[in-house]
């Protein structure tokens, strides 16, 4: 099994160092290699993304990433800003489906700015197309406009496009990912989230999530606008078990979601591409407000690397036993800054992996 680690920029270093302790420590054969990528990897090659990182990404079975991005990048042309390095490696490993599981820890109920009643137990999945969207289509830029309302000045504009084959395979992925929740005690149900009143690509959306929901007699087929769903996302929660929805949509609602779990720094994800090859991260950015300090929360990335092993590496049992580690961890009640509260232990980044490890144990 090889893994390629990327740890990026910022925080990225930090947090993806304990990630890689506690795989260290489960007795498991990996080869794990590791490549510059985003801003350390512009200092260094002038690039992002450089091809042998690409490569390294490639070959590997999965890939393990920190983070990317820094203010300090925002002079720099586009193509060689350290965003640029997650966007390729999706669109050149094919990783169209994001899974974001969104779910409230116990001992961080406290944590959320939503009433305990709202989100204790929480346990819902955000299911985000990755590679079409308006993120990606065709044709974009700057120009000066010969028509609209103000013909003769600048404007932008952007291609929100989706093809019928991209929205079937989420939707099965939506689909199946409900199926095997079901089996587990879930509800069965998959929520499709669009802006068809408005919206072409949202009518071409539902309409194949309609379709191939008839594949799947067993699994419930809810649709919501968009708007709607940034407000039941607050106002009820645990209603929802998994939400599909666009490239867009996905990334503001899984951010809006994550919020509901107390922190961004608990918020595990994988994105996935047809060959079960796998792109593992934190929900999270590289937060330049704290890189270096020694405090970022490492607990999205060790749960980032329990998901690789449960969904590229067939290695389910070690992936429950670091989720129930960090668990433990959380009892003994240990806190980063971000989910610290009055009468818990605070711990840096360093010290949260060293439990983390020592729990397994
Ligand atoms: P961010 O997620 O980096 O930070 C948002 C806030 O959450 C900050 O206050 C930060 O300190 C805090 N935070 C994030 N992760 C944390 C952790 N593990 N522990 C404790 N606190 C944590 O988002 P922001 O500030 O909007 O973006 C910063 C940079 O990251 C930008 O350059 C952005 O483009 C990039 N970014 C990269 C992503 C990626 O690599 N996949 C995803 C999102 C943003
Ligand atoms: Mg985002």
């Amino acid at each position: 099994m090889k893994i390629a680690v990327l740890p990026g920029d910022g925080i990225g270093t930090e947090i993806v160092a304990e990630a890689v302790k506690v795989l260290q420590a489960l007795d498991l054969k990996f080869e794990m290699e590791t490549a510059l990528v985003g801003g350390a990897a512009y200092e260094a090659h002038g690039h992002p993304l450089p091809e042998s990182t690409l490569k390294l990404a490639k070959e590997a079975d999965a890939v393990l990433f920190g983070a990317v991005g820094d203010w300090k990048y925002d002079k720099l042309d586009r193509p060689l800003r350290p965003e640029q390095a997650i966007l390729g490696l999706r669109k050149h490993l094919g990783l169209f489906a994001n899974f974001r599981p969104a779910i409230c820890y116990e001992q961080l109920v406290g944590a959320s700015s939503l009433k305990p009643e709202l989100i204790a137990g929480l346990d819902i999945l955000i299911i985000r197309e990755l590679t079409g969207d308006i993120y990606f289509g065709q044709p974009r830029g700057r120009r000066i406009a010969t028509d609209g309302h103000f013909p003769g000045s600048e404007e932008a504009f952007d291609t929100m496009r989706y093809s019928r084959p991209e929205i079937e395979r989420i939707a099965h992925v939506a689909f199946q990912a409900a199926r095997k929740r079901k089996a587990a005690g879930s509800e069965g149900r998959v929520t499709s989230v669009d802006k068809n009143n408005v919206l072409e690509t949202s009518q071409l959306w539902k309409d194949v999530m309609v379709e191939i929901g008839l594949q799947y007699t067993d699994i419930a087929l809810d649709h919501m606008l968009v708007d709607n769903a940034a407000m039941q996302l607050v106002k009820a929660p645990k209603k929802f078990d998994v939400l599909v929805t666009g490239n867009m949509f996905g990334d503001i609602l899984s951010d809006e979601a994550s919020m509901l779990t107390g922190s961004i720094g608990m918020l595990p994800s994988a994105s996935m591409n047809a060959n079960n090859q796998g792109l593992f991260e934190p929900s999270h950015g590289s937060a330049p407000d704290i890189a270096g300090k020694g405090i970022a929360n490492p607990l999205a990335t060790i749960l980032s690397a329990a998901m690789m092993l449960r969904f590229s590496l067939n290695q389910g049992a070690a992936a429950d036993r670091i989720e129930a580690a960090v668990k433990s961890v959380l009892e003994q009640g240990l806190r980063t800054a971000d989910i610290y509260s009055a009468g818990t232990t605070r711990v840096s980044t360093l010290e949260m992996g060293d439990a983390v490890v020592k729990a397994l144990k």
